[in-house]
């Protein structure tokens, strides 16, 4: 049976600064994630084939650099567009925009940062990602925080309500397995 793979790229200098968005290059422990993955990809996937998706920013491209596989980018897999907050400390967000910080409390879901996308926009998105994943077989998707929610959600048929609050830890490698009806699970978490 085929598997999907995802993680999260490794901890960035945003992550370290607790700033939402962005660009940013690893931290010297996303590195070290980065460094750890090959091992634990080639020891699970063995001798079958395995294709690499990655978004187009340097955090995701970072994180895949030394996986021994061919690699493909989709902007369709960037992280969700925080708008004027990208960039912003969530402290820094509840101080410059009270009413969208309660707001989005309030739904999560459809939410929509001003200039920037809602979690039902990322899912809209997301949809010609989904097709083709359906279509092959071996697939890592190093990703987002927020596109791993709407993917992770997808394939276990989570509800959209919860679909925001899913935890997808740093440093965590989920492997999938669809089934008849729903996914087999197994997660392998790197102590970095
Ligand atoms: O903090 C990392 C991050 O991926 C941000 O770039 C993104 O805005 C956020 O997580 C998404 O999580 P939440 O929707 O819970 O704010």
């Amino acid at each position: 049976p085929r598997s999907i793979y995802f993680s999260r790229h490794g901890e960035s200098q945003f992550n370290v600064e607790g700033k939402i968005g962005g660009d940013a290059l690893l931290s010297s422990r996303g590195m070290e994630y980065a460094k750890a993955l090959p091992a634990l990809i080639t020891q699970s996937v063995g001798d079958k084939p395995l294709t690499v998706w990655t978004s187009t920013l340097r955090r995701t491209i970072q994180t895949a650099q030394d996986l021994p596989y061919p690699k493909l980018t989709w902007k369709s897999l960037d992280e969700l567009d925080a708008g004027v907050c990208d960039g912003m400390t969530y402290a820094e967000i509840e101080q410059e925009y009270p009413d969208d910080f309660a707001n989005r409390d309030e739904d999560k879901f459809n939410y929509r940062y001003r200039g920037g996308e809602s979690y039902r926009d990322v899912v809209v998105r997301l949809e010609p990602v989904i097709m083709e994943l359906e279509r092959q077989e071996n697939i890592f998707i190093i990703g987002h925080q927020a596109i791993l929610r709407c993917l992770y959600a997808y394939f276990h048929h989570l509800p959209q309500v919860d679909l925001p609050y899913i935890k997808i830890p740093l440093h965590t490698v989920i492997k999938l397995t669809p089934k008849a009806y729903g996914c087999d699970e197994e997660r392998y978490p790197l102590p970095i």
